[in-house]
């Protein structure tokens, strides 16, 4: 099986068809390209054989700009998966308490450390919809259990698509903090949701030395094949580490103009997050009777439980690709994945599923 979604190489292939005929449901790609950026590219392309500026102090100061950050809290990298990976390095921890089921790579990035998994279902007190609250009691009864050091969650969770509550994430983030243990929160997906409901204004008050937040640029600018994302701590001893183990120019100047350009467009991403709700809503809606559970979602992906443990396979015959989420600590076989696309789009999905199931 594969451990990462999008692998519509293998299945072109396979399919022998162009990587053009393939839908990819696998991976959560802001489907609503921003009309400017073919034209940011073909503008940068005149840059190619210049190195980028080796500070990346525009790039920087918007970062800093757009999340109201009033010091140097920022470190670009060559997607979020850059920065799980450089945390994995740079943080002098080794007892890791990963919240599961979620994102794959944070048991890579954090290789070769005692690893831990807190299973959701474990400490979840109160579920509404998609929003969740965690016992602190029981959380940090665990926490003292495996001695941790760090803990990661990821805030809105993927492949769930569910979210912890901000006032029950900042409680946590206080006790964490004054036992100096870190909180790692991956806001990878935040941008579909809602940035009200971020972490981020914690980082200009001093005392969060234990907070570090991961973004990702790659899914709601769909330019996952760009790479570029960032972190934010105002911890300055991790960010000096931070600088010195990346290596010089980590984004390329593609990411790195259409970061600079569109990152303020607002009204754009405004956008997107509306239609994205009203597709998950009908795309939701309309699978319902092909599978046996799909859990409420914040974001632009969806979550189901089907009993055809070959759905996934006869879907790829019609050049469709879904996320088969068995191998997600805490998951079983059965569970799966999918994007929110266009209308036009999810009708071609949910159409599939009438064609292998029968008009329901
Ligand atoms: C939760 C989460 N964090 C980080 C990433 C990595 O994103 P990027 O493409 O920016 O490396 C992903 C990608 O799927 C993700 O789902």
């Amino acid at each position: 099986m594969d451990a990462h979604g999008g692998n519509i190489y293998k299945l072109a292939k396979e399919n022998k068809v162009n990587l053009e005929d393939i839908i990819d449901y696998s991976t959560n790609v802001n489907p609503y390209v921003h009309k400017k950026l073919k034209d940011i590219i073909t503008d940068s392309i005149n840059q190619i054989p210049f190195y980028p500026d080796l500070l990346y102090e525009n790039l920087n100061n918007k970062l800093r700009d757009i999340n109201k950050l009033d010091g140097e809290y920022v470190i670009p990298t060559n997607g979020a998966a850059e920065g799980i990976f450089l945390l994995g390095r740079i943080l002098n921890k080794n007892n890791i308490l990963i919240l599961t089921p979620t994102f794959s790579e944070y048991e890579e990035g954090f290789e070769g450390k005692n690893i831990n998994h807190l299973n959701y279902s474990e400490i979840i007190d109160e579920n509404n919809g998609f929003v969740n609250k965690i016992s602190i009691k029981k959380l940090m009864s665990y926490i003292k259990l495996y001695k941790s050091e760090v803990v990661i969650i990821c805030n809105p969770n993927n492949p769930t698509g569910q979210v912890i509550d901000r006032n029950n994430l900042i409680e946590i983030i206080n006790l964490l903090n004054e036992k100096e243990i870190f909180l790692v929160v991956d806001e990878a997906f935040i941008d579909f949701y809602d940035y009200n409901m971020s972490l981020v204004n914690l980082i200009n008050d001093v005392k969060y030395k234990h907070l570090v937040i991961i973004r990702s640029l790659t899914k709601i600018f769909a330019i996952a094949g760009l790479r570029i994302g960032y972190l934010m701590t105002n911890n300055m001893d991790l960010i000096k580490l931070a600088k010195k183990e990346l290596p010089p120019w980590n984004i390329n100047i593609f990411a790195m103009n259409v970061v600079n350009k569109l990152i303020f467009d607002l009204e754009y991403i405004k956008n997107v997050k509306e239609k994205i709700d009203k597709n998950r809503d009908y795309l939701s809606k309309k699978l319902s009777p092909y599978v046996e559970k799909i859990l409420p979602s914040c974001v632009n992906f969806l979550l189901f439980y089907s009993m055809d443990i070959n759905i996934k396979m006869k879907l790829e015959k019609k050049n469709i690709l879904i996320r088969d989420c068995s191998n997600f600590y805490g998951l079983k076989d059965g569970y799966y994945r999918i994007c929110v696309k266009d209308r036009k789009t999810n009708d071609i999905l949910i159409n599939a599923f009438k064609e292998i199931y029968g008009d329901n």
